[in-house]
């Protein structure tokens, strides 16, 4: 055999030594629990065949407690780029086959590696996380290591679409990186994230928890609201994050891809005209109005058991991709609360910050009162939407279904944020507050002297009512652009959007704007 054949066979057994990652045993444990090696789940994430892979020579420098005579290729992650339809993505996924997929100086440099080429490429970066946290023996290297990604993280934010699979325990600091990405989707059962385990807890606090109870995928979707997505499979995480990725633009320079469309575009609801009961307590389900307006009925739903009361997530109107931000009346009759404004503000952020238009269907009786809201701070939340929807750019598009009180009017995209095309329904009302606030606070005194003071607060509610809860006194004023029939919700939407394709606007030059965290 010649020299250069000898050596192309070195190479071929390093390469299979190195997709070994922590060898056979190890592997075979892994799958035991129930896991995919981060090889497997790299295929699975992308088109198939589209891996490149990167620094798979790549080994720890760390002497200390013997680490030199045990050293693995590739340094537990593996990293590098591929296609998800078609399109560039970077990929790095951390094998817990090799130190428990514990964090080194060397694994944090090809984390960072493959962060910058994503950068400089304006490439969506995704980021498989299953890692027992900093690896113990590198000390402040491994820690070092965590804050260059972090510092990444920080940059890449608003630049290129960062996504964050946390496939296996995701604890301590290393949580924060996740943090810092758009979107995390946790694996139920077999994933956590802290930022104390429980034994630690314990010491602490003395509180007896569960690593599930403490960090697991059903308490970061629906109590935290840190998680933005859960999947029962591996395989059903790994698409969800595809198609994830066809609703968003690769960087935060291009629009996002457009779908054919096959939805009638002036396809005509007729449901949409009985959906508002005659009482105005009574609820509908929002999630309806949604399907029915959007392209064949789908809708990919964004922090599903979080907040409630708000409902987000991506749908398309003709083919071009839209984040949609709606009050859900049956959920506290849509009220915005601490946590639902939170959640949609972060949401209206990063469809403005990626050229995603943005659909605000608003039916929402105001913030919710009380002691447990003003102390948890509802005055800087609901702050938060406002400045999110005020400081967007991007095309935005309201319907006004029914009540659009107060605050809250102002807070849900109204004219004056610079809503582009304001539209309500005949049946919105548009005022200051509900009849029944209102009357209390204007007539409250003369009530004591009526007649009849039940009697005589009734026809007040209803003076009011008539003059205020109707979308016509708003349009009088050109604060509604136009009042609708429901039925035709889906082709005005897409009339709106057409137009406002080449919306240009930008605000003053500033370092950043301060807001109200
Ligand atoms: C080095 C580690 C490691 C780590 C696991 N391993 N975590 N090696 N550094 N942090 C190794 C184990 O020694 C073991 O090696 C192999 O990975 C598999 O681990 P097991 O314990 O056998 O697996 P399992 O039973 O599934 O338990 C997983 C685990 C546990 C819960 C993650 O390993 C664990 O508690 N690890 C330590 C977690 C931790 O305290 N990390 C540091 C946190 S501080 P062998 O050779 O036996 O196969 C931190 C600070 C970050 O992360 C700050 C960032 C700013």
């Amino acid at each position: 055999m010649s020299t250069q054949l000898e050596k192309i066979k070195e190479l071929i057994a390093l390469r299979a030594e190195a997709r070994l990652g922590g060898g056979e045993k190890a592997i075979a444990k892994q799958h035991e629990k129930g896991k995919y090696t981060a090889r497997e789940r790299i295929a699975m994430l992308l088109d198939e065949g589209s891996f490149e892979e990167m620094d798979m020579f790549v080994k720890h420098r760390c002497t200390n407690f013997g680490q030199d005579k045990k050293t693995f290729l590739g340094d537990g992650v593996v990293t590098g780029s591929g296609t998800i339809d078609g399109r560039l993505v970077y990929v790095f996924a951390q094998d817990f086959t090799v130190f428990g997929g514990s964090l080194s100086e060397t694994m944090a440099m090809k984390i960072c590696k493959v962060m910058d080429q994503a950068m400089k490429m304006g490439a969506p970066c995704i980021g498989i996380n299953d890692s027992g946290g900093a690896r113990i023996q590198e000390g402040i290297n491994a820690l070092a290591g965590y804050a260059e990604i972090f510092q990444r993280n920080i940059l890449a934010s608003g630049v290129i679409p960062q996504i964050s699979g946390i496939f296996g325990p995701c604890a301590g600091g290393a949580v924060y990186s996740p943090a810092l990405t758009d979107f995390t989707l946790m694996m139920e059962g077999t994933s956590y994230m802290f930022l104390t385990g429980p034994k630690v807890v314990k010491t602490v606090t003395g509180e007896d928890v569960s690593q599930e109870d403490l960090g697991g995928a059903s308490v970061h979707a629906s109590k935290s609201g840190v998680t933005h997505f859960t999947a029962e499979t591996e395989e059903e995480g790994l698409a969800l994050i595809r198609q994830l990725l066809s609703y968003i633009p690769q960087n935060n320079l291009e629009e996002a891809p457009y779908t054919e469309c096959t939805d009638p575009i002036d396809r005509l609801e007729d449901s949409l005209n009985e959906i508002i009961p005659d009482s105005p307590n009574k609820a509908y389900d929002m999630y309806n109005v949604i399907a029915a307006i959007v392209d064949n009925g789908e809708f990919f739903e964004v922090q599903k058991q979080y907040a409630t009361n708000i409902i987000i997530g991506f749908a398309r109107f003709n083919g071009q991709s839209v984040g949609i931000v709606a009050n859900q009346p049956c959920r506290y009759a849509g009220v915005l609360d601490c946590n639902a404004s939170r959640k949609g503000a972060r949401f209206v952020r990063f469809c403005d910050a990626f050229n995603i238009p943005i659909v605000s269907l608003v039916d929402v009786p105001g913030f919710l009162p009380g002691t447990g809201q003003e102390y948890n701070a509802v005055i800087l939340h609901g702050a938060k939407l406002l400045y999110a929807y005020g400081e967007a750019t991007v095309p935005k598009v309201t319907v006004t279904l029914r009540k659009s009180y107060g605050g809250s009017h102002i807070v849900m995209s109204c004219k004056q944020l610079r809503g582009d095309i304001n539209y309500a329904w005949p049946s919105a009302e548009i005022a200051v507050m509900g009849g029944a606030g209102a009357v209390e606070v204007l007539y409250a005194k003369e009530a004591k002297t009526a007649e009849d003071p039940k009697a005589f607060m009734a026809e007040k509610e209803a003076e009011y009512t008539k003059l205020f809860a109707n979308p016509y006194n708003a349009a009088k004023y050109g604060y509604i652009d136009d009042v609708i029939e429901p039925r035709n919700t889906r082709f005005r939407i897409i009339r709106a959007l057409q137009q406002l394709q080449t919306k240009k606007l930008s605000n003053p030059a500033k370092k950043h704007g301060n807001i109200p965290l």
